[in-house]
């Protein structure tokens, strides 16, 4: 695996191996790093896709709050590497902050449809317009034929395929399914800042949206989201912080099935301290 750190090598690379064959793909993974087996899949889903696979380690200083949440992640970069180069990763892309970056960078406010404001964007203000300022370098520098992105951050997902349209990128967008810890929790590298028995405690999040998909044909939408925000809710040192139905493409609530083409239910759920995000689909 090649470890490019700037923006500049990677151009000339990225030159070398498209060079005389239209027929090279690109496959790219953006991470902030502390991988896990959720990032790998990704990674194992565009290296079967792709003739290279790039991903980015980039602990994006615009899509954070608190300069204290920024410090602290976590950053373990000689795991990730050896994470990325058993998975096939060809390219680990690392640059500084000058290059995705530069001195003269105007932090873009992209029109993203309304999609960064509700329900994830209402507690962080700014983080999906830091997102779709990191993301559209991103695109930019290395130009990927297909671009991987987990469902874990489903509106994550509804961002970048509105930024993506609005900014005409040639990227197709690809979704990978969240992948869980044996005991049913979403894989996350937060997940580390819970004890061991919490860690498999936290299986109600997602037993309780899988209930939901069960209950919505007999108790209807409206209902079986009340049920599952009570159900969690009543777990010892649970508190739902949002829990709610939405139409997977605009994020806007939906109250009954048949409101939308395609519906998801996202929660974030407040345990141990720790903010946990989940979601299901369901149509
Ligand atoms: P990060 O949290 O490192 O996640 C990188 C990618 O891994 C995201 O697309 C995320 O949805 C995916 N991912 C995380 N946990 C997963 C799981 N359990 N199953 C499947 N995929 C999972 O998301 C970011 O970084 C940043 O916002 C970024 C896009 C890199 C922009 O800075």
């Amino acid at each position: 695996m090649h470890i490019i750190k700037s923006a500049k090598a990677l151009n000339s690379y990225l030159n070398t191996i498209r060079e005389g064959d239209s027929k090279v793909t690109i496959g790219f993974i953006p991470t902030m790093g502390a991988l896990h087996q959720g990032h790998a899949s990704l990674i194992d889903e565009s290296v079967k896709n792709n003739t290279f696979t790039f991903c980015s380690i980039f602990v994006n200083p615009t899509q954070f709050g608190e300069a204290t949440d920024l410090e602290k992640y976590p950053r373990p970069i000689e795991r990730d590497i050896k994470l990325l180069v058993e998975h096939g990763c060809s390219v680990l892309f690392l640059p500084a902050l000058e290059d995705v970056y530069p001195k003269n960078y105007i932090h873009k406010e992209f029109d993203l449809n309304n999609l960064d404001h509700k329900i994830e964007g209402e507690s962080r203000p700014g983080h999906f317009q830091g997102v779709s300022n990191v993301i559209s370098r991103f695109f930019d520098i290395i130009e990927p034929t297909n671009a991987y992105f987990g469902q874990k951050d489903f509106q994550q997902t509804a961002v970048v395929r509105r930024l993506i349209e609005k900014c005409k990128y040639k990227t197709a967008l690809k979704i990978v399914p969240i992948k869980r810890e044996p005991h049913g929790l979403a894989m996350s590298s937060r997940n580390v800042r819970l004890s061991d028995k919490g860690r498999k405690n936290a299986a109600f999040i997602y037993k309780s949206l899988y209930q939901l998909r069960e209950d919505t044909p007999k108790l209807g939408l409206k209902e079986s989201v009340s049920k599952a925000k009570q159900f969690i809710n009543a777990q010892k040192g649970a508190r739902v912080d949002y829990l709610v139905a939405v139409n997977s493409k605009t994020l806007e609530e939906v109250d009954q099935i048949n409101d939308a083409e395609s519906i998801a239910v996202l929660t974030v759920v407040e345990y141990e301290g720790v903010r946990l995000l989940d979601n299901i689909i369901l149509k």
